[in-house]
């Protein structure tokens, strides 16, 4: 049960944020996003971050505060990091969550960086953490699906990362497309994607939930995926590596409320609660 704030509760927060005194000392870009404040009033920053639950992306510390998300992000991150080079392009992350990614991205210097993210909860924890911060990053909340019109207005990308979002949608070709509508000519894609481990060519469609998340629409093989790539007309396919989620990964912390991987597993956590095979992702980079 999400027992977070509603868009209400959420906007007067953001006005709470806004007055929020704090000067920044020092950022360890690390692996904990972790910030230095000079002058600041803990006990409000811990209310305040205490009421954005549920933190899924992190950790983050904020003088003594750890926020210790649901899931160490660091772990995606690090595992991409040799992948790709950020520095001086214009890169976008789709489903940018609370922006942990692109607050990691700074250190190799984007020339522009824009988060995609529907979600005003996570836009409020990016707000709460750049109120200090005071980057350059521009957070738009929207979907994937708006990306080709805004590309067309705002110019297109170098880089864009789509992590974890491909399987929530109900139709990932046209996903794909929208990403490569994004990129600038010969841009790179990275994404990863929830995937069945098989050599053929055929996709899981969960009627109605994939560990215990019922907007997970389709999962495919990585033919499947290299097939769906290629109809959305990228010029190469690249797999890069596949990891399965552990509990070192994704675990309940007192940051979320309810539940997590352990809950969504069974006993011997060979299956996910309904019988499908555990979480395991699949990395690729695309060329637009
Ligand atoms: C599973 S999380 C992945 C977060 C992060 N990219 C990662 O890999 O750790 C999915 C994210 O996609 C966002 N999302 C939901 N609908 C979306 C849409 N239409 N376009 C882009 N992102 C969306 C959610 O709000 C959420 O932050």
């Amino acid at each position: 049960m999400n027992k977070g704030l509603n868009q209400a509760g959420l906007d007067a927060l953001l006005a709470q944020i806004n007055t929020l005194k704090g000067e920044l000392l020092s950022f360890e870009n690390a692996d904990c996003l972790s910030l230095k404040l000079n002058g600041a009033d803990d006990e409000i920053i811990t209310k305040i971050a205490l009421d954005l639950r549920p933190w899924r992306k992190g950790p983050f510390k904020i003088n003594e505060l750890f926020i210790n998300a649901e899931w160490n992000s660091f772990i995606k991150f690090n595992a991409l990091l040799k992948y790709f080079d950020a520095t001086n392009k214009r890169v976008c992350d789709v489903g940018c969550n609370n922006g942990y990614y692109m607050f990691r991205l700074l250190a190799q210097n984007p020339a522009k960086i824009v988060g995609f993210d529907p979600s005003k909860l996570f836009f409020s924890q990016f707000y709460f953490i750049n109120h200090f911060l005071r980057t350059k990053i521009a957070y738009e909340l929207l979907g994937v699906q708006d990306l080709p019109a805004y590309s067309r207005a705002q110019g297109k990308f170098d880089l864009i990362f789509c992590l974890g979002v491909l399987y929530h949608r109900s139709d990932p070709i046209s996903t794909l497309k929208q990403l490569k509508a994004g990129l600038s000519d010969n841009g790179e894609l990275i994404l990863d994607t929830l995937f069945i481990e098989r050599d053929d060519e055929l996709v899981l469609s969960p009627a109605k939930s994939y560990a215990k998340m019922s907007n997970v629409f389709f999962i495919p093989s990585l033919k499947a995926l290299e097939g769906w790539a290629y109809r959305a007309k990228f010029k190469s396919f690249e797999p890069l590596f596949s990891s399965l989620t552990d509990e070192n990964e994704q675990r309940l912390t007192p940051w979320i409320y309810g539940q997590s991987l352990e809950q969504f597993l069974s006993d011997d956590k060979a299956f996910t609660i309904e019988g499908y095979a555990p979480p395991k992702r699949i990395y690729v980079k695309l060329r637009g």
